[in-house]
C-alpha cells in the first residue's frame, strides 16, 4: 500500500473534499431508505400514549398501525419491528399471553398484512413484555430457566409465524435458541420463516428507555439481564455467538446496541461475511433527542452520520427509532 502513496504537494486529498459533487463521488456507504427498520410499540390502550423517555415516539393502538405502516412503505420503509405494551394483570410468570392469537403482535401483523403485504414484519420473541419481572424467560425470583423457556419460545415463535411474521427474531439471547425454533418452524411447514438471531446482544443501560416504552422494568433484580446477554466487556464472546448461531440456521444475525459497539459489527461483519444487522437502541435515540431538543445538535445532519457510520462498519441493515425521519431527509435531497 505505501508504495501508492504519494507525499505532498503531489497528493492533496483535499481535492477529492472540493464539492459536494465530488465528495459524493468517492463516498465509500451510503445509506438507504430500504437498509431501515423502524421499530413500534403498540399499546392496550385506548389511544396512543407518549412515551416519555423516548421524545417524540409513541405507543400505538393496534388500529394505528395500519396507517403507519402504509406511511412507511410510501416513503420507501420496507421493514418493521413490533414490540408491545401489555397490561399488568396479563403478565405471568410463564408469559402466557405471548402464545394468545389474539394478542397485540399477532392482531397488528394480521392487520399490517393484510394492507401492506410487501412490509417485512419483524416479530421479537421473548418475553419480556409478559412477564411480571420484566425478564426474557421463566424467572423464579433467582434464576431464568433457559431450557423451559425454550419450549415456550417456540410456541411464541409460531404463533407470530402463523399471524403472518416474515423474520423471527429470538431477542433474550439465551443458548440454543435459533436450531431449536428452527426446527419447530421447519416441523410446522415453515420452512422459509426467517431467523435473526441477536447473536451478540449486550446487557446494557441503554435500553432503560426501551423497557419503559413497553412498560417492562419492575423487578429485574440487582443484576439485571446479566446472567443471559453479554458482558459490554467481551468480544471474542461475541464471535463465539455468532458462530454458533451461525451453525444453527441463523439467517441474519444482529449486534446490539449500535453507536458503543460498532467494533463488534466490524469484527463480527469481517469475520463471517454474513447479513447483519445493528440497533440503534432507544437509549442512543434517547440521548440524541436530548441534545436535538435542546439545538446541542441539528436534527438532520445528526441522524444521518450515526446511520452511515453503521453502514460504513458494515451493517447491511439498522433497526433505528430514526427511520421515518431519515427517510424524510433522504427523500428531499437534503443527503450531502
Ligand atoms: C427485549 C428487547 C429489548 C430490546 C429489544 N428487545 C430490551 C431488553 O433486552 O431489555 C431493546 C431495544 C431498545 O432499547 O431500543 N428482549
Amino acid at each position: 500500500m505505501n508504495n501508492y502513496i504519494q507525499k505532498f504537494p503531489n497528493s492533496r486529498l483535499r481535492r477529492l473534499r472540493k464539492s459536494s459533487s465530488i465528495r459524493s463521488l468517492v463516498e465509500e456507504s451510503k445509506i438507504s431508505i430500504s437498509d431501515l427498520i423502524y421499530p413500534i410499540f403498540i399499546t392496550y390502550k385506548d389511544s396512543r400514549t407518549a412515551i416519555d423517555s423516548m421524545p417524540g415516539m409513541n405507543r400505538i393502538t393496534v388500529d394505528e398501525t395500519l396507517d403507519l405502516a402504509q406511511e412507511l412503505y410510501s416513503v420507501g420503509l420496507r421493514a418493521i419491528a413490533l414490540f408491545p405494551e401489555v397490561p399488568f394483570e396479563k403478565k405471568d410468570i410463564l408469559g402466557k399471553e405471548a402464545l394468545n392469537p389474539e394478542n397485540l403482535i399477532c392482531q397488528s401483523i394480521r392487520k399490517i398484512k393484510k394492507a401492506v403485504k410487501e412490509l417485512v414484519i419483524i416479530s421479537d420473541v421473548a418475553l419480556d413484555p409478559y412477564t411480571p419481572s420484566g425478564h426474557d424467560g421463566i424467572f423464579d425470583g433467582k434464576e431464568v430457566d433457559n431450557d423451559e423457556t425454550i419450549k415456550i419460545l417456540c410456541k411464541q415463535a409460531l404463533v407470530n409465524t402463523e399471524a403472518g411474521a416474515d423474520i423471527i427474531a429470538p431477542s433474550d439471547m439465551m443458548d440454543g435458541r435459533i436450531g431449536i425454533i428452527r426446527k419447530h418452524l421447519d416441523s410446522n411447514n415453515y420452512k422459509n420463516t426467517l431467523i435473526m438471531s441477536y447473536a451478540a446482544k449486550y446487557a446494557s443501560e441503554y435500553y432503560s428507555p426501551f423497557r419503559d416504552a413497553v412498560s417492562a422494568e419492575t423487578s429485574l433484580g440487582i443484576d439485571k439481564k446479566k446472567s443471559y446477554q453479554m458482558s459490554f466487556a467481551n468480544i471474542n464472546e461475541a464471535l463465539r455467538e455468532a458462530a454458533l448461531d451461525i451453525e444453527e440456521g441463523a439467517d441474519i444475525l444482529m449486534v446490539k446496541p449500535g453507536m458503543p459497539y460498532l467494533d463488534v459489527l466490524s469484527r463480527i461483519k469481517n469475520t463471517f461475511n454474513f447479513p447483519t444487522f445493528s440497533f440503534q437502541v432507544s437509549g442512543e435515540y434517547s440521548m440524541l433527542m436530548s441534545s436535538i431538543n435542546k439545538n446541542f445538535f441539528q436534527k438532520e445532519p445528526i441522524i444521518l452520520e450515526t446511520l452511515t457510520c453503521f453502514k460504513r462498519a458494515g451493517a447491511d441493515a439498522i433497526f433505528t427509532y430514526f427511520a421515518k425521519e431519515a427517510a424524510k431527509i433522504i427523500n428531499n435531497g437534503e443527503y450531502n
